[in-house]
Formats: structure tokens, C-alpha cells, sequence
């Protein structure tokens, strides 16, 4: 899926949740690694990416992640949500991706967006992408791509809702990077 960043959006647009969530944002840093890899953990349990993944699994996911497996990390476009010292939602940004059309190598990708089970439904996710898209948007950046499991009804109404758009994959194209995410949407 991918969203085309509007130049002239409203610059009043909420990027900043509201009430209880306002002040727990922050910039994303790879050392936050043990963090992302438990929120990792938690986030996916139980969904249709859930593959019994373990606490090393999700650790292995995070050190690509850092290596630049899924593109070079964006660590100044990438968002955490921290409450009371635990990362409950992050919003995370790569780019140079090696990616199949429509996919533009080099645009921004959001790589992961994942919000703790006990955090979910309060407006984190959608304030974590927004947050992404608004730095983007600053930078002058044209487009934010994801990759997201079709069945994945969660994340792909988030992200239908802002605005994002299926673009299907060429045939046999829709791959998946590991247990995070899966086929294109729209493929
Ligand atoms: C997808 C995910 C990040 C959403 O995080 P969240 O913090 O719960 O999202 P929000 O509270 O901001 O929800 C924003 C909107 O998304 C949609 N949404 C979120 N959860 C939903 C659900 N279970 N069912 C239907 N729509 C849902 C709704 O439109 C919601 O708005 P509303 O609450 O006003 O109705 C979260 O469910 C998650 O971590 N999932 C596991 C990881 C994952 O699959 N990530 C996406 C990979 S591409």
C-alpha cells in the first residue's frame, strides 16, 4: 500500500495524540532494540501473523531490522510511544529498500507499526503512522510505502483510513520479509 504525501496538507492535522497518550512519543534509536523486540513479541500475539514466534525470533527481526535488511532505518522518521519506561507502540521507517514496482526503491517504507495488545485501540497506531507521515512531509517526501497481510484486518483498515492506497504487486511478487509482514495488499 502506499500513501502520497500531500505538500499542502492541513498543518493542523492531529500527529499528536490527545489526553492520556500526548507527551509519550519520541524518536526511535537502535537502542531500543531489546524494547522494539519485546514490543514485537506482543503486538503480533495472536494475530494473523502470529507464527509462535519467540522472544529470539523477534530478536532476530529487530538486529535486521538495525543491520538494514529491511532498507537502511529511518531513525529520525521512526516514532516509539514510551509509557512509564516501556515502549508501547512504534511506528518504524526504512528506506532504500530492494523492492519490487510499485514499490520505489529509496522512498520511505514503513517497515513495522506495532502497538502492545494492552495499548491497542487508543489511538497509538494511528498517531505513530501520522507522526511518520508528518516528518516526512516536512522533508519534502513524496510517498510512504508498507507491506501489509491482506487478512490483517486491523492494520489495513489503520491505514485505509489514512489514506493509504492497495497497489497490487506484480503476479508471484507478493513476498514477505519474515513473520511481520507477508503478502502486498491488493496482490
Ligand atoms: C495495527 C496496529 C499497529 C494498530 O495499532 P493501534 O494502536 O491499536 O491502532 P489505533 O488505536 O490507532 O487504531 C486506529 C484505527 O485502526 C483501525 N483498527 C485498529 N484496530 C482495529 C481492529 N482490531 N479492528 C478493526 N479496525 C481496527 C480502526 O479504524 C481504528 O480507529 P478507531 O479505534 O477510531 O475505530 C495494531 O493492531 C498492532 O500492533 N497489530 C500487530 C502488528 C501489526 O500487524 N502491524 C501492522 C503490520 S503491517
Amino acid at each position: 500500500m502506499t500513501l502520497t504525501i500531500r505538500a499542502d496538507a492541513d498543518a493542523a492535522a492531529p500527529c499528536e495524540p490527545k489526553g492520556p497518550l500526548q507527551g509519550l512519543a519520541r524518536p526511535c534509536t537502535a537502542s531500543d532494540a531489546e524494547q522494539l523486540a519485546a514490543l514485537m513479541l506482543d503486538s503480533y500475539r495472536g494475530t494473523v501473523d502470529d507464527e509462535g514466534e519467540t522472544i529470539d525470533d523477534a530478536r532476530r527481526v529487530v538486529a535486521a531490522l538495525i543491520a538494514g535488511e529491511f532498507g537502511t532505518a529511518d531513525w529520525d522518521a521512526s516514532v516509539v510511544f514510551e509509557r512509564e519506561g516501556r515502549v508501547v507502540s512504534a511506528a518504524l521507517v526504512t528506506r532504500d529498500r530492494v523492492a519490487p514496482p510499485p514499490l520505489v526503491a529509496g522512498e520511505a517504507f514503513l517497515a513495522f507499526s506495532m502497538t502492545a495488545a494492552s495499548e491497542k485501540r487508543r489511538g497509538l497506531g494511528r498517531a505513530g503512522v501520522m507522526r511518520v507521515v508528518e516528518i516526512l512531509r516536512r522533508r519534502g517526501e513524496p510517498r510512504l510505502h508498507l507491506v501489509v497481510t491482506r487478512a490483517n484486518v486491523p492494520a489495513v483498515t489503520l491505514y485505509l483510513a489514512l489514506g493509504f492506497e492497495p497497489l497490487p504487486l506484480p503476479a508471484g511478487e507478493g513476498r514477505g520479509l519474515d513473520a511481520a509482514e507477508s503478502a502486498q495488499q491488493g496482490a
